[in-house]
């Protein structure tokens, strides 16, 4: 069966003492989840030290560039994340899509780019207020989820992790509820078709100790990606030993 999966998002936050604090402080004592850390770029090399000193988790990026190399100022491509021991990389996170232009198809590149490297994508999906409201959310997530499966073999899903992150739940405290979240994970994994069973399919968008473990009962959530709460230690490993 599917092993859980919790993964924390420190967006653009945190500081070379900060992150030395949290590794530090990262005490994953009963967890039984897989769980993987995605910093800043600047602080993988660290990050990925205390990976391997500590043990219990592994190191992911939070973006990659859709090119193996070339005159792309600015960016890094899926084999220097590999040089850095990243073992994933989330691709099309909303504030990627929202604030940086990425599309659809843009991020079914970043997407092919990790998997061709070695790298495992988590692909972020999820809907806006406007489109929830507008009762489009499975419409959206189903365009999401389409611009990847025209580029993939099928099977190519069991070296990927998809996030269900509705954009109207991140950094807001308003979570979906689990019977909410529920009902997108049961379409996603539907999406992925035979082999959905085996895929992780992980909820994000404010969750906390307080709430995950409602979350993490629902048949079809299987792990969670974090922000907020992930940039405190206790927070975040409260929240991986809920993922059983
Ligand atoms: P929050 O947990 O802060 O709502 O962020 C969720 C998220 O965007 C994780 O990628």
């Amino acid at each position: 069966m599917r092993t859980p999966l919790v993964a924390a998002n420190w967006k653009m936050n945190g500081s070379r003492e900060f992150a030395e604090r949290f590794f530090t402080d990262l005490d994953l004592e009963g967890v039984i989840s897989g769980v993987v850390v995605c910093p800043p770029f600047p602080y993988l090399s660290l990050a990925a030290q205390a990976a391997q000193d500590k043990g219990g988790f592994v190191v992911g990026g939070q973006n990659l560039s859709q090119e193996p190399a070339g005159a792309f100022t600015g960016e890094v491509s899926a084999g220097m994340l590999l040089d850095w021991n990243t073992h994933y990389v989330i691709v099309g996170h909303s504030e990627r899509r929202s604030l940086y232009l990425e599309s659809n198809e843009l991020v079914a590149g970043k997407f092919v780019a990790a998997q061709a490297a070695g790298l495992i994508p988590i692909l972020c999906v999820g809907e806006t207020l406007e489109e929830r409201e507008q009762g489009r959310t499975l419409e959206v997530v189903a365009e999401q989820m389409a611009a990847v499966r025209n580029r993939i073999d099928s099977s190519a899903w069991k070296d990927a992790v998809v996030a269900y992150e509705p954009v109207w739940a991140i950094g807001t405290g308003k979570t979906a509820t689990p019977e909410e979240a529920q009902s997108v994970h049961e379409f996603i994994r539907a999406q992925l078709g035979d082999i959905g069973a085996e895929v992780q399919i992980l909820y994000g968008g404010s969750v906390k100790s307080a709430n995950a473990s409602a979350l993490f009962a629902q048949v079809d959530i299987d792990g969670a990606l974090v922000g907020g709460a992930s940039l405190d230690a206790k927070e975040f490993a409260a929240i991986c030993r809920a993922a059983v």
